[in-house]
């Protein structure tokens, strides 16, 4: 996934871009660049890395002009690399534009294009655009002009008038030429793009990929993510699918598709109420940490207002209580982090509600064929809400007659517009790659939602819930006493700091803890790691262990904590390095790990959500001391948009 910005007005483009970059880096970080509109034609700077790189380079060269277009890249078609930074060349250098998403037949395009003539100078499918809109482009300048010509023979020429095409509703030849290019594309785009022949006008378009444009005192600004620009407007359209923005820095206007042509459209803004100080780092040494520690107040914004009475209410869901009754079987769709969030809520679905509970990789859902029927509930989980397989997967799902519900952490997202009913996380902005409040947020959403389908189904009482929402809400102190002393989570790290890999092991709730604690060591520390469910490791897993071997075991109480014990002495008796997150008051433990980290003793159904935060803090400890970015891990980006 990439970032891209744009701004034109009456200010300096230059440091608004690049700011908004910076903003946007947790998209992607491989390569940044600008094209600048300036008083000797569109200027065209990229760099390798991150996007300081980039500032370095244009404080020297000091551009000049206020209407450009900027990109922060995660890689998909050609390796990083200053040749594969956006803007990517077109062969007369007179249009430029940035691309956030995947053009799926670039290829049989670039094919097309060569064939015509074009010379591509880099390896990414979003060139083939840039060459769509310079052919469309021409032709359509082509056009116009002998169009004036005609009229000036007729003795009816009108001068060529801005303020009268946009006053008539008129779209610009560029924005024209941009719709006739991205007709043509399969796959996903957010695009912004300027033209040297019509200067101070970007044309924003998406399909499949998030952009948000607005209005601000000072002109036009557009980006992937409105973190980019909420210091200078929060009342933001959030574009849809198909909708053309033309920008300039008197005003907006839009546009969408009409037959074979295009008319003016009037969607709709939305104000965003967010705390700006959400983007930085509030005094914490990264943005992960300080998230690792908004987790307690995630989890009372997220239970905030849903018991009222006795009544559960997740009114969002827009389901009576006689069609949640109903619900027979339940498919959790989600990728990574969110995905175990699903695993965690089988286990408590399952056990409350007694409903058969499937959680599956969206990427795999989407090619199965999963038995869907009106009484089947589908969740799709994701924090960005923008997760391109998650989004095939409920479209697959809504295809096969499915309702689909969202939880996610983004308003707007393309998950909340495609799901029958949403429930937000209230994590706020999530700017670290790797998951962690967000994550806590959905668990909690989940283990409402799971409280609810039980007592829809009567298998839990009034007291019953009252009891477990009161646990629930008793989490976020426990976080914040889990939080208040890592001591023993630092000396844990050291110990495990030069592995090779590393082995994460439960049973139950903790095998799916065991899952995320995995993916967060080696997502941010690039040192392998794979869970297992404990009674496993004779199947297989326990040939890897020898002296120093790090396993990580969650070992809080629970109904198979003898079980797990058994299995942790199986591993000591091989050398293991073992390390335990178990339940304070737990001595026994002792005997059989190298390190204990204590957690409050909670039931069992709430195990996942204590025991994942030192898993969490773990593996941000030993990524600092293998000397890796755990805001920005390479290879990563923060919501992956494409395929
Ligand atoms: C987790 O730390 C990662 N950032 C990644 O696995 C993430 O959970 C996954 O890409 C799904 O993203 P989503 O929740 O935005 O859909």
């Amino acid at each position: 996934m990439c970032g891209i910005v744009g701004y034109v007005g009456t200010r300096e483009a230059e440091a608004i871009l690049v700011d908004g970059l910076k903003r946007l880096e947790y998209r992607g970080y491989d390569s940044a660049g600008v094209a600048i509109e300036g008083p000797h034609g569109i200027e065209v700077v990229c760099r390798m890395g991150k996007v300081a790189s980039l500032e370095e380079t244009l404080s020297a060269l000091d551009v000049e002009g206020t209407c450009g277009i900027g990109h922060t890249r995660w890689a998909t078609h050609g390796k990083p690399s200053e040749a594969n930074a956006h803007p990517p060349p077109s062969c007369g250098n007179e249009i430029a534009l940035v691309h956030n998403g995947i053009v799926e037949n670039f290829a049989e395009l670039r094919d097309e294009l060569e064939a015509c003539g074009h010379v591509f100078r880099s390896q990414t499918d979003s060139e083939v655009i840039a060459h769509l809109v310079e052919d469309a482009y021409l032709q359509l300048a082509e056009r116009a002009a002998e169009r004036d010509a005609l009229s000036d023979a007729q003795g009816h020429r009108r001068p060529h008038d801005e303020a009268a095409r946009r006053a008539e509703g008129e779209p610009s030849i560029l924005l024209q030429a941009v719709h006739a290019a991205t007709s043509r594309l399969v796959g996903s785009f957010g695009l912004a793009v300027v033209c040297e022949s019509e200067p101070g006008l970007i044309v924003a378009t998406r399909k499949d990929s998030p952009l948000v444009v607005g209005m601000a005192s000072d002109g036009a600004h557009m980006a992937s993510d409105v973190i980019a620009m909420i210091d200078h407007t929060r009342d933001v359209c959030i574009m849809e699918d198909g909708v053309f923005a033309e920008l300039s820095k008197d005003g907006i206007m839009f546009f969408e598709p009409a037959g074979d042509g295009l008319r003016t459209a009037s969607p709709r803004h939305t104000h965003i109420d967010w705390d700006a100080d959400l983007t930085e780092k509030g005094g914490y040494p990264d943005f992960m940490l300080k998230e690792i520690h908004e987790q307690p107040r995630v989890i009372r914004d997220t239970l905030a207002g849903r018991l009222v009475g006795d009544e559960l209410t997740i009114d969002e869901l827009s389901l009576t209580r006689e069609e949640l009754n109903l619900i027979d079987r339940v498919y959790i769709i989600a990728c990574g982090t969110s995905y175990h969030a699903g695993l965690i809520a089988k286990n408590l679905i399952e056990t409350w509600a007694q409903i058969p509970t499937e959680v599956e990789v969206a990427s795999e859902f989407r090619y199965r064929n999963p038995i869907i029927t009106p009484t089947t509930l589908v969740v799709a989980v994701s924090q960005s809400g923008e997760t391109a397989d998650t989004i095939a997967a409920i479209r697959d799902a809504r295809i096969k007659g499915a309702r689909v519900f969202g939880i996610t952490n983004v308003v707007g997202s393309t998950v909340a517009r495609e799901s029958v009913g949403v429930i937000y996380t209230k994590a706020n902005k999530e700017i670290a790659v790797a998951s962690t409040k967000s994550f806590l947020g959905q668990v909690v959403s989940l283990t409402l939602l799971s409280m609810l389908l039980a007592q829809s189904k009567g298998k839990l009482t009034t007291g019953q819930i009252r009891l477990l929402f009161s646990e629930l809400a008793d989490t976020a102190e426990q976080v914040e006493a889990i939080l208040a002393d890592a001591s023993s989570v630092e000396e844990a790290a050291l110990a495990c700091r030069d592995a090779k890999s590393a082995l994460f092991v439960g049973r139950g709730m903790g095998a799916a803890v065991a899952n995320e604690g995995a993916l967060k060591l080696k997502e941010i520390s690039y040192l392998h790691a794979e869970a297992y469910p404990a009674g496993e490791m004779k199947h297989g897993p326990i040939a890897l262990i020898e002296d120093g071997f790090p396993v990580i075991a969650i070992a809080t109480n629970s109904p198979t904590y003898e079980k797990v014990l058994s299995n942790l002495q199986e591993c000591k008796a091989r050398g293991a390095l073992v390390v335990a997150v178990a339940s304070e008051g737990d001595a026994e433990i002792r005997r059989h790990a190298d390190h204990v980290i204590y957690v409050p003793a909670v039931r069992d159904a709430f195990s996942a959500i204590t025991a994942s935060v030192p898993l969490q803090l773990l593996a941000r400890s030993i990524a600092i001391l293998r000397g890796c970015d755990v805001d920005q891990p390479r290879n990563l980006a923060k919501s992956v948009t494409v395929e």
